[in-house]
């Protein structure tokens, strides 16, 4: 099962990306994770992406197309896999189209999570991540145990360099502008789905599984 997670950011993407992957056993691939990662280990990838993403900017595709096909060729890729946060823009998309044509694949199913602007910003500026293992919370709608500390691998809690409240709105513009024409392109392609992502996480889930299927 192929699937791509589209929706602003701070809609639950991430969020719902790690549940279906469970689920499904299916790896989870995350181009705003693996950039992370790369910032942390000082790579120059992540060095160069660190300069746009502060700037609630997209990372040029060039930066991205090759690394996400070379990612969906790796053997735990064979029964599938769920996308989240790529493609974010229309030459995005038809660079993962070729790729899947040249392995004679293609994608089952995009899933937009829809969440109005009014709603992103509260969530952003709740949202904490785990430094160790990248776990995703939240301070009123998905709490740890013990507050600032990962319920999964112990380590402290940060607030993400690019979730104060003025990148948000420069990433929802960016979004607004560059990704969300992607609903359109996958709708004419026919694999089109959406669930209200204002409903409680576990409806949000709920509604995936009965697209996906059991
Ligand atoms: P990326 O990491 O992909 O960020 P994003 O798309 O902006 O989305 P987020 O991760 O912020 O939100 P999410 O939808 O995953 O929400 P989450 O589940 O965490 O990208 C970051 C940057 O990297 C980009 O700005 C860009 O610069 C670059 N980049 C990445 N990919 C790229 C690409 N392909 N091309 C170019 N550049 C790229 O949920 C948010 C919060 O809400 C959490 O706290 C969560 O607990 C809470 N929450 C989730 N669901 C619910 C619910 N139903 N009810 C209440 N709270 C909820
Ligand atoms: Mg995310």
């Amino acid at each position: 099962m192929k699937i791509i997670m589209l929706g602003a950011p701070g809609a639950g993407k991430g969020t719902q990306a790690k549940r279906i992957a469970a689920k499904y056993d299916i790896p989870h691939i995350s181009t705003g994770d693996i950039f992370r990662a790369n910032i942390k280990e000082g790579t120059e990838l992540g060095k160069k992406a660190k300069t746009y993403m502060d700037q609630g900017l997209l990372v040029p595709d060039e930066l991205v197309v090759d690394l996400v096909a070379d990612r969906i060729q790796k053997d735990d890729c064979k029964n599938g896999f769920v996308l989240d946060g790529f493609p974010r823009t229309i030459p995005q998309a038809e660079s993962l189209d070729a790729a899947l044509e040249k392995l004679e694949q293609k994608m089952d199913y995009a899933i937009d999570v829809d969440v109005p602007d009014e709603n992103i910003v509260s969530r952003m500026s709740g949202r904490r991540a785990c430094a160790g293992c990248g776990a995703t919370y939240h301070i009123q709608f998905n709490p740890t145990k013990t507050e600032g500390i990962c319920d999964a691998c112990g380590d402290k809690l940060i607030l993400r360099d690019d979730d104060k409240p003025e990148t948000v709105q420069k990433r929802l513009d960016v979004y607004h502008d560059q990704t969300q024409p992607l609903i359109q392109y996958y709708e004419k392609a026919g694999i089109l789905e959406s669930v209200d992502g204002t409903m409680a996480m576990d409806d949000v889930f709920e509604a995936i599984v009965k697209i996906l299927g059991a």
